[in-house]
C-alpha cells in the first residue's frame, strides 16, 4: 500500500516537473517573440533623426538606407487594364515610386507594367501591404505578394493596419529583410499611441508610416511624433479621396493660392505635403493627372500660403481607419 502511494506521489511529481517545463518553455518563447525595448520611443525622440526631403534629386534617404521618391502613384480602386495602363503611364512621366497593397487586387498588373516597362528594377520603389486578415499567417501572405508582383524584391511591405499577430506579421517581415526580399518595413493607420505600444516590440525600426492626410484632415501632431522618430510619413487620400476631391480641389482658400503660382490645385496640396516633409501617393488613371501630379517642383508656397491652408484643418477624416 506504502509502495502504491510512494509510486502515485512520484508520478504526480513527474508531471508537475514536466509541465513546469513545458510552461517555461514556451513561455520563454512568447516573450522572446514580444521582447520590449521600453525605452525606444525615448532614445529615437533624443536623436531627433528627421530625414531630409531633397529637393533636387526628389527623394529623401529612409532609415534602412535606402532612398525613396517624394512623389509617386496611389493605385487604389485601380484594377485590371485601368491599373496597368496608370502604372504605364506614371512610369513614362518619370514617377518611380508606386503604391499597391494586397487589399486593391492589383499586384499582378502592377507587377506586369514594371517588368514591361523595361526601366531597370533599381530605379522603381514599390510598396506593398498585407493585411489584418493575413497577419496569422504572415510568411503565406509574403510569399503571396512576391509571387503576384514577380519583380524579384519588395522595396518596402507595409502592415495595412494594425491588428491581431500585427507583432508576429511584423517580425515574419523583419526575416525577408534579413534575406534581402524585402528592403524596406512600415506601417499603415498608425497614430501616436499605436505607435508607441508598437515599437517598443519590433527590432527594426519602421521606415514610414502612411496616414490619411490632407487639408481637412492634417494630423498635425501625429506627423512631428512621427518625423521625430526618424520614420518618414506619406500620405494617403492627398485629395480628400474619391467623393470628396472636388470639395477640396475647389477650396477658396486652395484656388486662390493655386492662381498666385499659376498651379493647379492638385499641385498645391501636393506641394503643402512635400514643403511638410510628407511624401505624396496620389491615385489617378488619368495620364494627364499623373503627370500633372509630378510637376511640384518648380515653385514653392510661402510661409504664409503653408499656414493658410494649415488653417484648413477640420479633423475630418474621410475613412474609418
Ligand atoms: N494605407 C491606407 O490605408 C490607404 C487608404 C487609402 C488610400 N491609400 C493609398 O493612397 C493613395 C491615394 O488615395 P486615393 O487614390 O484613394 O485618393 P486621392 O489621391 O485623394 O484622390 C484620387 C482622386 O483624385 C483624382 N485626381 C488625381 N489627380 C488629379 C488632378 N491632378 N486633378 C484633379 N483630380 C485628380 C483622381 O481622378 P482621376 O483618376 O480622374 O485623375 C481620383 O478620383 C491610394 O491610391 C492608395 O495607394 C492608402
Amino acid at each position: 500500500m506504502k509502495k502504491k502511494i510512494l509510486l502515485i506521489i512520484i508520478v504526480i511529481v513527474f508531471i508537475l516537473i514536466i509541465g513546469f517545463g513545458v510552461y517555461f518553455l514556451l513561455n520563454r518563447e512568447r516573450k522572446g517573440e514580444t521582447q520590449v525595448n521600453d525605452n525606444i520611443i525615448e532614445k529615437l525622440e533624443k536623436e531627433n533623426k528627421i530625414a531630409n526631403f531633397n529637393f533636387e534629386t526628389k527623394s529623401v534617404k529612409l532609415n534602412s538606407g535606402y532612398v525613396m521618391p517624394l512623389n509617386g502613384l496611389g493605385t487604389y480602386s485601380l484594377t485590371g487594364d485601368t491599373c496597368y495602363n496608370a502604372v504605364t503611364s506614371a512610369l513614362k512621366s518619370g514617377v518611380r515610386l508606386i503604391d499597391t497593397a494586397y487589399m486593391y487586387g492589383n499586384e499582378e498588373e502592377i507587377g506586369r507594367a514594371i517588368r514591361d516597362s523595361k526601366i531597370p528594377r533599381s530605379e522603381i520603389f514599390v510598396i506593398t501591404k498585407i493585411y489584418p486578415t493575413q497577419f496569422d499567417n504572415p510568411k503565406e501572405a509574403i510569399e503571396l505578394a512576391l509571387k503576384k508582383l514577380d519583380i524579384d524584391y519588395i522595396d518596402m511591405m507595409l502592415l495595412h493596419h494594425p491588428g491581431n499577430f500585427d507583432v508576429k506579421a511584423y517580425k515574419e517581415m523583419e526575416k525577408y529583410v534579413e534575406s534581402g526580399k524585402i528592403h524596406s518595413l512600415g506601417l499603415s493607420n498608425w497614430y501616436t499611441k499605436e505607435l508607441k505600444e508598437f515599437l517598443p516590440q519590433v527590432n527594426i525600426i519602421p521606415a514610414l508610416v502612411q496616414n490619411e492626410i490632407h487639408p481637412y484632415y492634417q494630423e498635425n501632431d501625429v506627423i512631428p511624433f512621427i518625423q521625430k522618430l526618424g520614420i518618414v510619413v506619406q500620405g494617403w487620400y492627398p485629395f480628400g479621396g474619391r467623393g470628396y476631391t472636388s470639395e477640396l480641389l475647389n477650396n477658396e482658400t486652395i484656388v486662390k493660392i493655386a492662381n498666385n503660382h499659376n498651379v493647379s490645385s492638385a499641385q498645391i496640396i501636393l506641394r503643402w505635403n512635400l514643403q511638410k516633409g510628407v511624401v505624396v501617393i496620389p491615385g489617378s488613371s488619368n495620364p494627364e493627372h499623373i503627370k500633372e501630379n509630378t510637376d511640384i517642383y518648380n515653385f514653392e508656397l510661402t510661409d504664409d500660403e503653408m499656414q493658410k491652408i494649415n488653417e484648413l484643418d477640420r479633423n475630418e477624416k474621410h475613412d474609418w481607419y
